[in-house]
């Protein structure tokens, strides 16, 4: 695993960006995993001024994001459907329809797991998967439990994400209580892990990733990737 440490918010966005913009030019068609939160708006937003500025061709690219809340449309402005589009799919080349993100509004959530797994699977998973981190270690959706979930899953979101997520809804009763997220397994399916942090996760890095490996704290378990980046920023 590889972490490089930035100066900040910034300088981690532009490093993140070059990164995944360098997956493109190497793969034109490569699958990317994507994320949502505020952690990788930054880097979303080079990507765009690299496209703008001809570097960056996203017409073959495919995309898989992480996961999506339950209960949702993709037309309510707090679905990551919506962020996704509104942060990068709609300044860019992509072809939409190779844009995918969890079905929060599908009646059988079961059968929506399913499917979604299956779809991570066809396209032979993410060649580059970006990752934020919640400040108890969850990456994707997966809180700290027993034991790494395997595969894509429904989930009940704990207290401590529901309050730290509130800050984008009206209040903290509109914050759905599940989401479908890809599971442990499905991100570390990935050919690349690359997880962006601020800052304001600094114990978290520390617990995460200068720490013993636990489905306590999802995200240790990037230490057993062959091919693991964090980029942290400092200030
Ligand atoms: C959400 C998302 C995660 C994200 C995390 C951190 O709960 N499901 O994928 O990494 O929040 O978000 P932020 O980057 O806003 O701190």
């Amino acid at each position: 695993m590889r972490i490089i440490k930035t100066e900040n918010y910034e300088k981690m966005s532009s490093v993140a960006a070059a990164i995944v913009g360098a997956q493109i030019v190497l793969k034109p068609s490569s699958v990317l995993g994507l994320a949502t939160g505020s952690s990788p708006i930054g880097t979303y937003k080079s990507l765009i001024k690299g496209y703008q500025d001809g570097i960056y061709d996203f017409s073959q690219v495919k995309t898989v994001n992480l996961d999506e809340y339950v209960g949702i449309s993709g037309e309510n402005e707090n679905s990551y459907r919506y962020f996704m589009n509104d942060n990068l799919f709609n300044y860019v080349n992509i072809d939409k329809a190779n844009t995918h993100v969890p079905d929060g509004m599908a009646a059988d959530k079961n059968a929506e797991c399913k499917r979604y797994e299956d779809l991570a699977c066809s396209m032979g998973y993410a060649d580059l998967q970006l990752l934020g981190i919640g400040q108890n270690g969850h990456i994707g959706f997966n809180e700290p439990l027993d034991y790494f979930p395997l595969s894509v899953h429904e989930v009940d979101l704990t207290e401590s994400t529901i309050q730290a997520n509130s800050r984008l809804f009206e209040d903290e009763s509109q914050v759905p209580r599940t989401a479908i997220t890809m599971g442990i397994g499905t991100i570390m399916q990935a050919k690349k892990l690359l997880l962006i942090a601020g800052a304001d996760k600094k114990a978290i890095i520390e617990e995460a990733f200068y720490g013993k490996i636990t489905p306590q704290v999802p995200a240790s378990i990037l230490q057993l990737h062959r091919n693991a980046i964090v980029v942290i920023a400092e200030n």
